[in-house]
């Protein structure tokens, strides 16, 4: 009997999540917050990136989640790609995933009979040179479905028991007054959906991080009240940027195993872990980890309040059915003279095919008889082998327990 194939290697996976960098200027002004005199600097965010002690090794994908330019013209994406070359000529082995946004559009080819994401287009297609075609498959065969082509402009980035990364096109339906604003309606496609499902490789035992890029968000969005806003007052409409057929793609990511969705738009980083249980399902149910990106390069007039910055995220493989996923939101600030990279947060989330671990809860009607009970889980969860279990990761957790004044 041959003996049993051990489980796959898996690799630690290291990705850079930027967004909405908004590389371009209106009205003579820069929209991109580093500058060189007036004009946007393709150089200031490589400078923090390539400083970021998180990133002196090489990211395994480096991924810009939309808005890469302010008016999506020719002369935006020149200096787009300058920053993009920059990098690729630094990390040589990183993977470049792009996912358009509502400012990838060049509404200024409005009546030139060209569609507005030509130019976004044109830039793909110089950047990415001979390998075009193998990433953007579909948009090669897009004359199957000529009636609705700019949806199929899906990129698919594969590396066999490590990642899969697809983006996709949630600005290809946008609209300029008069038939709506410019800025809706954001939609997925679904049989371009259904195109690309039939199309993924079958998940094996390789247990890859499967990741979705596109702009817009999934869900409704933790952010800052809007200004000028009465909250006690419904304005009647939900928040017209989550994307449209939200639940539909929901259900896509959930057939087809996706563990994590990356996203931008409201310059704002954001987390959500969500997870749903339905008949069908596995025991671990749907877990998905959305993360949004804060803007990495917008000036401050679109972002209110908040700083610039961009998430490092690591993948670390537990088994071949699920991974821990750890974001780091790296914030831009000033230090002396310097804009330097720094941490601001750090969640994480464990994703893929294993139960949910729950933490343990402990109980007693005396709050110091249920102190000693966690001390005495924490000493005794100490195997003796050299090897702690995952679940007492949970210090943290724990501490926040012995300072709350109610202890279940
Ligand atoms: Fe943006």
């Amino acid at each position: 009997m041959p003996p049993k194939a051990s489980p796959p290697d898996l690799t630690k996976i290291k990705i850079l999540h930027l967004s909405d960098l908004h590389f371009g200027s209106k009205d003579g002004k820069s929209k991109h917050h580093f500058v060189r005199k007036t004009a946007p600097d393709p150089d200031g965010l490589v400078q923090v990136l390539l400083a970021d002690p998180e990133l002196q090794s090489a990211p395994d994908l480096a991924v810009v989640s939309g808005d890469l330019v302010w008016s999506g013209t020719e002369e935006d994406y020149g200096i787009a790609a300058a920053f993009l070359n920059r990098l690729q000529t630094q990390w040589k082995s990183t993977e470049f995933v792009l996912a358009p946004g509502n400012h990838d559009v060049n509404w200024g080819r409005s009546g030139s009979g060209e569609h507005p994401q030509q130019d976004y287009l044109t830039f793909l297609q110089k950047f990415y040179a001979g390998s075009f075609s193998s990433y953007y498959r579909f948009w090669t065969s897009a004359d199957q479905v000529p009636e609705r082509p700019w949806t199929q402009l899906v990129g698919l980035h594969h590396r066999p028991g490590a990642f899969l990364a697809v983006s996709v096109n949630s600005a290809a339906f946008l609209k300029l007054p008069p038939d709506r604003r410019e800025d809706i309606p954001v939609f997925v496609s679904p049989s371009v959906l259904d195109r690309i499902g039939k199309s993924l490789p079958k998940r094996g035992k390789d247990g890859e991080l499967r990741l979705l890029v596109l702009h817009h968000h999934l869900m409704p969005f933790a952010e800052n009240p809007v200004s000028g806003h009465d909250p006690e007052t419904p304005i009647g409409r939900q928040d017209p940027s989550i994307v449209e057929n939200s639940a539909r793609l929901q259900t896509w990511l959930a057939r087809n195993g996706f563990h994590v969705v990356l996203h931008g738009h409201k310059h704002v980083p954001h987390g959500r872990e969500d997870r749903l249980w339905r008949a069908g399902d596995p025991g671990a149910g749907r877990q998905l980890l959305v993360v949004g990106a804060g803007s990495a390069g917008v000036v401050q007039d679109e972002r209110g309040t908040e700083g610039l910055s961009y998430n490092v995220i690591h993948g670390t493989p537990g088994s071949s059915r699920w991974c821990e996923v750890r974001v780091d939101v790296r914030k831009i600030a000033k230090d002396s003279m310097l804009e330097e990279a720094s941490r601001s947060h750090v969640y994480a989330a464990v994703v893929g095919e294993r139960p949910p671990e729950e933490p343990r809860v402990f109980c007693s009607e005396r709050i110091d008889l249920c102190h000693r009970m966690i001390t005495a889980a924490w000493e005794n969860s100490h195997d003796g082998s050299g090897s702690v279990p995952w679940r007492n990761f949970m210090v943290p957790w724990m501490t926040k327990r012995i300072s709350s004044p109610s202890c279940w």
